[in-house]
C-alpha cells in the first residue's frame, strides 16, 4: 500500500489514501457523530520544501520571539490555578516572565515578573501560590496584586517618578476553555476572534472549562519547538514509529483540517485497521485485537452482533471502563468522541484533544535561547466525579531528556511507551537538521498540512514590521 504511486490526473492537494475514509466511519458509528466532527475543512497550501536552519538557527528563534511569540494569543495557566483572591500562577515564555493573578476586585491579571526599580525578578518562574503583595527581594519595593505600587522604601529619593509611572506593566488577558490565555500586543484582536472556530467546536460535550487537570508532565526535549510539535501533527509516523496497534487503528486514513489562520485538526480512528494492512480482517478479530492489547486477555471478549461493527461493541466497553474509573456518566459522548484520537492544535503551541478516553492538552515551550532544545508538556483534563467537587490541579512533574514517560507517576504505561516512541526520534531528526546534505525537508500534501501550515503562519509573523 505505501508504494501506491500518486495519480498524475489528480491535482496536487486532492490524493488521498485509498479506501474507507474517515468520513465512511464516522457514518457507520451506531450512534452518529457530533457535527463538528462530519466537517471537512482541508486546503492545500503548497508543496515547497521547508529549510532546515528554522529549526537550528539562533537568529530565526531570535525572530520568532521578536515578532510572533509577542503578537500571539499563549494560554499561561488554567484558571482552577489561581480561584482565589491573591493566587497568583508565573508564566515564562522566553525572556519574558508574566504573574497571572486574581486581584482583590476578583479580575484576572497578568503583570510583569520583574522589578520596576533595577529589573530583579519578583516570583521564580513557574511559581504557584497566594499573596497580598510582590515584593522585590533587592531593595523592597512592593505591588499590589493589580500591579499597582504599595511601598517604596525612601520613596523622598524617587521625586521624578509618580505612582502611576511605578505601576508594573500588564498585558491582555482573557479566559477560554477553563485555561487563561495572555498576549503581549496591547492591539491584538480579541481572543474569541483568535481561536477561529474553537469555541464553535469546542462546547458542550468538549467544553474544557468543565474538566480540572489530572496529570501534568514537564518534559525537556532534545530538538526545537517546532519540530517537537511535528511528532504529533500528523498520523503519517504511526506505520513505522508505532506499529503495534495498526490492526485496530487508522492511520493513512486520518483526516486533516485546516481552520482559517491559527487552527488545524486531525482526527483518527481507533477499531478500525490501519489500510496499511493487507488482509482485511472480521470485525470480530479487530475486537479481540483491541481488548488484548488494551485488557490483556481476549477470551471473554463479547461476540460483535451481526450488522454491527467491532467499534460499536468496543465503545460499549470503554464507556463501561471509564465510568468504573472516573464515576462519572460518559454516555453523552458518541462512539468516535469516545474512542478517537481528535486533535485540535491552535497555533503557535496548544494542542486540546476533546475526546473522552484520551483527553490530553500538549503544550510545547521553546527553550528561550537554544535552538534545539524545548520542554513539551502533556496534561490530562478529566471530568470529576459525579456530585463531588473538582480535586485541586495537579502539580508538574519534571522529565529529563533520557527519563521514559513510564516513570511518570499517574501515565498508563501503554500511553508512556507512546510517547517515549515518539520522542526517541527527535534527537536523531535535530541532529539532521544540521547535517543533512539536502538541508531541507518535504512534506507530505495531505497528511503533513498542518505542519507546513505552522510555517506558513510563522512566516506571516515574520513578515509584520
Ligand atoms: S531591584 Fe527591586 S527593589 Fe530594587
Ligand atoms: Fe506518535
Amino acid at each position: 500500500m505505501e508504494q501506491t504511486l500518486p495519480d498524475p490526473g489528480v491535482a496536487k492537494g486532492e490524493h488521498r489514501c485509498p479506501g474507507e475514509t474517515y468520513q465512511d466511519v464516522l457514518r457507520r458509528d451506531e450512534t452518529g457523530a457530533p457535527p463538528q466532527m462530519m466537517t471537512e475543512s482541508y486546503e492545500y497550501l503548497g508543496d515547497e520544501p521547508i529549510g532546515f536552519y528554522r529549526y537550528t538557527s539562533r537568529e530565526f528563534l531570535e525572530l520568532e520571539f521578536e515578532k510572533v511569540w509577542s503578537k500571539v494569543w499563549q494560554w499561561a495557566c488554567r484558571e482552577e490555578h489561581i480561584p482565589n483572591i491573591g493566587d497568583y500562577y508565573v508564566y515564562d515564555i522566553g525572556h519574558r516572565s508574566i504573574i497571572i493573578v486574581r486581584g482583590d476586585d476578583g479580575v484576572i491579571r497578568a503583570i510583569d515578573n520583574f522589578c520596576g526599580h533595577r529589573g530583579t525578578q519578583l516570583k521564580p518562574s513557574w511559581d504557584n501560590g497566594n499573596a497580598n503583595r510582590f515584593t522585590c527581594r533587592f531593595h523592597g519595593w512592593a505591588w499590589s496584586t493589580s500591579g499597582n505600587i504599595a511601598s517604596v522604601p525612601c520613596r523622598w529619593d524617587f521625586p521624578g517618578h509618580s505612582d502611576d509611572d511605578l505601576k508594573l506593566p500588564s498585558i491582555q488577558v482573557d479566559v477560554w476553555g477553563g485555561f487563561v490565555w495572555v498576549n503581549f500586543d496591547t492591539k491584538a484582536a480579541p481572543l474569541r476572534e483568535y481561536l477561529g472556530v474553537m469555541p464553535e467546536h469546542f462546547t458542550g460535550n468538549w467544553d474544557l472549562g468543565d474538566r480540572y487537570l489530572e496529570l501534568h508532565l514537564r518534559k525537556r526535549l532534545p530538538a526545537n519547538w517546532k519540530a517537537s510539535m511535528g511528532a504529533f501533527l500528523e498520523a503519517y509516523h504511526v506505520y513505522k514509529t508505532h506499529p503495534e496497534g495498526l490492526r485496530a487503528t487508522g492511520d493513512a486514513n486520518a483526516q486533516y483540517d485546516v481552520f482559517g489562520e491559527n487552527v488545524s485538526r486531525f482526527m483518527h480512528t481507533s477499531g478500525t485497521q490501519s489500510p496499511h494492512i493487507e488482509r482485511k480482517q472480521s470485525e470480530q478479530e479487530i475486537l479481540n485485537f483491541v481488548l488484548r492489547r488494551r485488557y490483556g486477555n481476549p477470551d471473554d471478549a463479547p461476540k460483535v452482533p451481526e450488522g454491527k461493527t467491532a467499534r460499536d461493541v468496543y465503545y460499549k466497553i470503554v464507556q463501561d471502563e471509564l465510568r468504573q474509573r472516573f464515576n462519572h456518566d460518559f454516555s453523552r459522548f458518541k462512539v468516535a468522541e469516545t474512542l478517537d484520537s481528535i486533535e485540535y492544535f491552535v497555533f503557535p503551541n496548544a494542542f486540546f484533544f476533546p475526546g473522552a478516553a484520551r483527553p490530553m492538552v500538549y503544550r510545547f515551550l521553546p527553550h528561550p535561547t537554544d535552538p534545539d532544545e524545548c520542554i513539551f508538556e502533556l496534561l490530562f483534563l478529566r471530568f470529576a466525579p459525579d456530585g463531588q467537587e473538582a480535586p485541586a490541579p495537579a502539580t508538574p512533574y519534571d522529565l529529563d531528556v533520557q527519563e521514559s514517560y513510564m516513570s511518570a507517576p499517574g501515565i498508563e504505561r501503554g500511553l508512556g511507551y507512546v510517547y517515549d516512541q515518539d520522542t526517541d526520534n527527535l534527537a536523531a531528526q535535530q541532529r539532521g537538521f544540521k547535517g543533512s546534505l539536502r538541508g531541507t525537508e518535504i512534506l507530505g500534501n495531505y497528511q503533513e498540512v498542518r505542519m507546513r501550515h505552522v510555517h506558513k503562519v510563522i512566516d506571516k509573523y515574520l513578515a509584520q514590521a
